[in-house]
């Protein structure tokens, strides 16, 4: 359950408005389709692309350099590298790590497989430990137990899934025990905090998308945020063709690299995301808490939200066994919803010829059997919510 309570950031704090029941307003009209994602882009995005396309420096120009610098302050850190994506800025900074041939990384096997695949991409090996059932991030006991099975694990690669961090304090003192370093998949988890910190500035590096149906999107988009100078050079190399980042520019590659860049425009959508972030975060808040208070009486297990953590929603999402069957009923009603994610990383085809891949994680292939995502964007309307809230209700109460 979401807990406000323990949450009374600036940013963060929701008026719920006491019995929310009955301060609902009587909404008139035919309900509409309520999609699972619908990106918000003001006119001030539009305006400040246009003025890229003016200023004519399309890639890689100085639209891109204050994004970073935007950024890399708001998770507060002292670095950002802006990449075209957020399985490259996953990439890039495991490259920028030192991850080489044959080293092993813990992490999730319950999340977009771009988690693991950006380890493979880097020439390492991903080595799943379960999750935690209530959070669905990785569990640090389970964590514990692959380390005390294996000598060539090299870092630890959480996934912040849905919007909730992991557990950073603990998956850090494991880190700092036995040397390896983190690096935080954040691509869900824009403005995420543990103790009042924002995702992002825990790890060695912290990774974040910028796709449509994120928190916050550039169209595609990503971005590496670190606080060692080392990482955040190295990174800048590797998406730009491994040039030399101190040097003059031009055509001095000391690196094998990438093209990995974010374009201007993108930046531009960006700085103007950014800006609404906050507003964009607390909006999926209230809609967490407005679905928790209608569903408490339901035979179904809404999002955890454990002490000290702050949760930002990208994707609401409930636990029930009859997961499949509500999922019909809410696409009759024209509510969208979401398997994130019906197969876990290690029993994906791609990944039948991974020896790591072979593990039994109960609690990840459990999860992925019962979890449904139901639409919390900041487009959900009132009336949208009453629509969801009726349908999962009609569901329940109809049989
Ligand atoms: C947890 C996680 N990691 C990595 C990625 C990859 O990001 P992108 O799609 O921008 O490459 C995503 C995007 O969906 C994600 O959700």
């Amino acid at each position: 359950m979401t807990d406000t309570e323990q949450n009374p950031e600036t940013d963060g704090g929701i008026d719920t408005g006491g019995d929310a029941a009955d301060a609902e307003p009587d909404l008139e009209g035919e309900a509409t389709p309520v999609p699972i994602a619908d990106p918000e882009l003001s006119a001030d995005a539009v305006r400040r692309v246009e003025s890229v396309l003016e200023d004519g420096r399309l890639a890689d120009g100085p639209e891109v350099r204050a994004f970073e610098e935007e950024f890399a302050a708001y998770c507060g850190t002292d670095e950002a590298v802006a990449t075209a994506n957020g399985t490259t800025a996953l990439h890039a900074a495991l490259e920028a790590l030192g991850v080489e041939d044959g080293d092993a990384v813990i992490t999730s096997p319950f999340s977009f497989v771009a988690s693991a695949n950006a380890i493979r991409l880097a020439g390492g090996k991903p080595v799943f430990a379960d999750i935690d059932p209530e959070t669905y991030t990785l569990d640090p006991t389970d964590v514990e137990r692959v380390l005390g099975e294996r000598d060539d694990i090299v870092g630890i690669l959480p996934v912040h899934l849905y919007g909730l961090p992991a557990d950073m304090p603990a998956l850090c003192d494991i880190a700092d025990e036995h040397e390896l370093f983190v690096l935080e998949d954040a691509c869900q988890a824009h403005g995420a905090k543990v103790d009042g910190r924002r995702v992002g500035a825990f790890g060695d590096a912290a990774c974040f998308s910028f796709y449509p149906t994120k928190n916050m999107t550039t169209g595609e988009g990503g971005m590496i945020v670190t606080d060692r100078d080392d990482v955040a050079d190295r990174a800048a190399s590797y998406v730009n063709h491994g040039r030399n980042v101190s040097g003059t520019g031009g055509y001095d590659h000391v690196d094998l690299g990438h093209n990995y860049r974010l374009t201007s425009i993108g930046a531009a959508i960006g700085r103007t995301q950014l800006e609404r972030l906050s507003d964009f975060n607390r909006a999926r808040r209230e809609i967490a808490v407005f679905y928790d208070d209608r569903f408490a009486d339901l035979p179904l297990e809404t999002p955890t939200e454990p002490t000290g953590s702050r949760h930002v929603y990208h994707q609401y999402t409930i636990r029930t066994d009859e997961r499949d069957a509500l999922e019909a009923s809410l696409s009759e009603r024209d509510v969208g919803t979401g398997i994130y994610y019906g197969t876990p990383i290690h029993r994906q085809p791609a990944y039948e010829t991974i020896s790591t891949a072979a593990a039994t994680l109960p609690e990840a292939e459990r999860a992925a059997d019962e979890v449904l995502s139901l639409p919390v964007h900041p487009g959900v309307s009132e009336r949208d919510r009453r629509t969801v809230v009726e349908a999962v209700r009609d569901h329940y109460t109809t049989q």
